[in-house]
């Protein structure tokens, strides 16, 4: 697995003067204590974390914890106060204008929350945009626009104006927008939050199953803990401009490093996120394919069991018939 965005040290405070806060910050004094003394707001505080190339990366936390400020940082839409992000190696906070211009186009693309969407253009122009800006010709571009829209289901909905669809069908051309660039990373800052319950959770499984086939590396924002569980390959908990932890689902359901933590999972439907292999064990009873009716119903009585697993030789269970035996058959 390689790592495709590196960042270290970041942090972005907003205020007149910054780089005079930093100490402070430095010091361990408190965002809340930071904002009194100097009126300048702690955005993100020393975060450090990598993100590998191919996974859904989440970044969960109450509002105002910083995540938009973080993700932003990303693409340099915000300007970290210090620290260095690395994408693919390079150091992107270094980028001169026409760099920065060249990643923006070629290798990051973003989903807004409320989609972003120009109004006066239709759908197919509103997904073309990045490639316009780009000069792709515009038979190529249309060509891909087209492509894009499809993939996100949206076959047949071009020449409609962007009010015409539902916020759900809007949220769509906005990831169809991102995807006709092709970009490595997907930005994804709270995509779904506008959306109501059964739509936004036709959205997860689409955006999983694109992920699937595109293997992009994903940044995603969300403040719904079971949204981030359900997407994340690993999650970030943020908490006033730092990140808490950072883990897979089942390592910070198993092991909350605080009650920060704890209180976020408390309300989170567990058996989404636990795997089958958490509620496996050994069986106690097995019976040989060699073995006729009577040492079954035996094995059965013995055990106080109702169904027995079957397997051959090299005691692989066989997935015939059932692959047990019940007491009915
Ligand atoms: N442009 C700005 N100028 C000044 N302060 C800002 C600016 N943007 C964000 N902040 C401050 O930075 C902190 C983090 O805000 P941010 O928008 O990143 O939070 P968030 O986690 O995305 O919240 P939400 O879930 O509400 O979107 C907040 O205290 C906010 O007031
Ligand atoms: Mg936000």
């Amino acid at each position: 697995m390689s790592v495709k965005i590196d960042v270290r040290n970041l942090s972005k405070i907003f205020g007149r003067k910054p780089k005079k806060v930093l100490d402070m910050l430095k010091k361990g004094m408190s965002k809340d204590d930071i904002l009194k003394r100097t009126g300048h707001t702690v955005g993100v505080s020393n975060v450090s974390f990598e993100v590998n190339e191919g996974e859904v990366f989440v970044i969960m936390g109450l509002s105002g914890s910083g995540k938009s400020t973080l993700i932003r940082c990303l693409n340099l839409l915000n300007k970290p106060t210090t620290g260095e992000i690395y994408v693919d190696g390079d150091n992107i906070i270094e980028y001169d204008k026409k760099q920065l211009k060249q990643f923006r186009q070629k290798k990051v693309a973003m989903v807004f929350q409320h989609f972003g969407l120009f109004n006066h253009r239709n759908v197919i122009s509103n997904v073309e945009y990045g490639l316009e800006v780009k000069g792709i010709p515009k038979e190529e571009r249309y060509q891909v626009a087209r492509d894009a829209l499809a993939s996100v289901g949206l076959e047949g909905w071009e020449e409609k104006m962007t009010y015409e669809l539902s916020g759900g069908m809007q949220q769509r051309v906005g990831l169809a927008r991102a995807l006709a660039n092709n970009p490595d990373i997907l930005l994804m800052d709270e995509p779904f939050s506008a959306l109501d319950p059964l739509i936004r959770r036709d959205m997860q499984i689409e955006l999983l199953e694109l992920q699937s086939k595109l293997r992009k590396t994903v940044v995603f924002i969300t403040h719904d803990v079971n949204e981030a569980f359900k997407l994340g390959d690993r999650v970030a908990v943020m908490k006033d401009g730092k990140i808490v932890q950072i883990g897979t689902p089942e390592e910070i359901l198993s092991n909350p490093s605080n009650e920060y933590i704890e209180d976020f999972v408390r309300d989170i439907d567990r058996s989404r996120v636990l795997k089958a292999s958490h509620i496996m064990f050994k069986p106690t009873a097995l019976l040989s394919i060699k073995d006729g009716p009577k040492v079954a119903v035996k094995e059965m009585e013995t055990n106080g069991i109702s169904s027995v697993f079957v397997v051959d030789g090299e005691r692989r269970l066989k997935p015939r018939f059932p692959g047990s035996v019940t007491m009915n058959s």
